[in-house]
């Protein structure tokens, strides 16, 4: 069978566009790969997080892997802190990366840009993401568009290391999904959405209140064409509203346009909010009985002793290699 690994960061409450471009795919994934679901709570520390409010979003992401369907008896699911062999292999993975290459991540320049005080690890984070994935002898990693950059540094560094210190690392290909990749703002539809987003309007959460999504859908950015057609480049607010429906409502970008034709877009808002609740309606429920049970912690418990058992091995190959510390087995 072959391994995936994916992760994603505790720093605000999972969106649509997580859920969609990640998640979504995981559910599927698991059932035919030996799966790695991490939270990824190293790298949400690269912005300030409040401890207190980090804490909280590590175990509600754990919730809601589960509440949207992994399960634990098919996929390893673990807190990355959890696992001290990331950090460990994160920093070889740094001392083999370029300051050039690193300063080139797209990432990196939205993140710094016009912030005073930047954290050096805003700038080396992708190399701790590329121990993540390398750690697992990981296959294939699914993940949304904006991660692309990313993935390709890891394959680089992967060959890098390979090429200078022998042949331990696995490279690993990039899965990214043909639709829903890029799921935008529901404000500024031109960027994409994000959990992090200082406008609480320019997204949606799971764990929103039906009434909030529904006002946070009628309120997202549109034009004044009020034609339901799929156009990215002249219409892109209605074209992502279009993306979310065809995704969530199992239809076809055609069957809608024409399903839409001579109506208005109050009346395709208000339908795509009754999808969209239709779907995260039953995702709260099953959150909320999790957050509540100890079954919780049992399976980060076990999720973290297994990654630590694969995640060690592997590190002890890359120290091996590189000459690091005493020749262990
Ligand atoms: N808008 C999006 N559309 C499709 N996929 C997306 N992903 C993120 N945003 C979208 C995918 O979600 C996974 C987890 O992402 P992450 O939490 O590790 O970091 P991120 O990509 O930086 O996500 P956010 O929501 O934008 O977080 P913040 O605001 O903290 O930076 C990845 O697979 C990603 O591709």
């Amino acid at each position: 069978m072959k391994t995936i690994f994916s992760g994603i960061q505790p720093s605000g409450t999972i969106t649509l566009g997580n859920y969609i471009g990640a998640m979504l795919q995981f559910v599927e994934l698991q059932n035919d790969y030996n799966c790695y679901f991490c939270i990824v709570d190293q790298h949400a520390i690269t912005v300030p997080q409040d401890r207190l409010e980090l804490r909280k979003n590590i175990r509600s992401l754990a919730a809601l892997y589960l509440a949207v369907g992994i399960d634990p008896e098919k996929a390893t699911l673990f807190i990355q802190s959890e696992v001290p062999a990331h950090a460990q292999a994160g920093w070889m993975m740094q001392c083999i990366s370029y300051i050039g290459e690193l300063e080139r991540m797209t990432q990196f320049k939205d993140k710094s840009s016009g912030k005073d005080a930047v954290s050096a690890s805003l700038l080396t984070y992708p190399p701790l993401m590329a121990a993540d994935i390398l750690l697992y002898n990981t296959d294939l990693v699914p993940v949304g568009e904006d991660q692309k950059q990313h993935m390709e540094l890891t394959r680089d560094l992967a060959e890098r290391f390979n090429k200078k210190y022998g042949d331990v690392l696995t490279i690993p290909d990039i899965r990214i999904p043909e639709v829903g990749a890029r799921i935008m703002s529901l404000q500024e539809p031109t960027k994409k959405m994000s959990k992090s987003d200082p406008n609480n309007k320019a997204f949606i959460t799971p764990l929103d209140d039906p009434k909030q999504i529904v006002k946070k859908i009628k309120s997202a950015v549109t034009d004044s064409e009020g034609i339901v057609k799929f156009d990215k480049i002249n219409k892109p607010g209605i074209s992502n509203l279009l993306s979310i429906y065809s995704i969530l409502g199992n239809k076809t970008i055609s069957e809608l346009e024409e399903m839409y034709q001579g109506k208005g877009y109050g009346d395709f808002k208000g339908d795509l909010a009754q999808v969209v609740l239709n779907v995260f309606e039953p995702i709260q429920e099953k959150y909320n009985h999790l957050m509540e049970s100890t079954e919780l912690d049992r399976i980060l418990d076990e999720g973290a002793e297994k990654a630590n058992q694969v995640a060690s091995k592997t590190l002890k190959k890359m120290e091996n290699a590189m000459g690091l510390g005493r020749k262990r087995r």
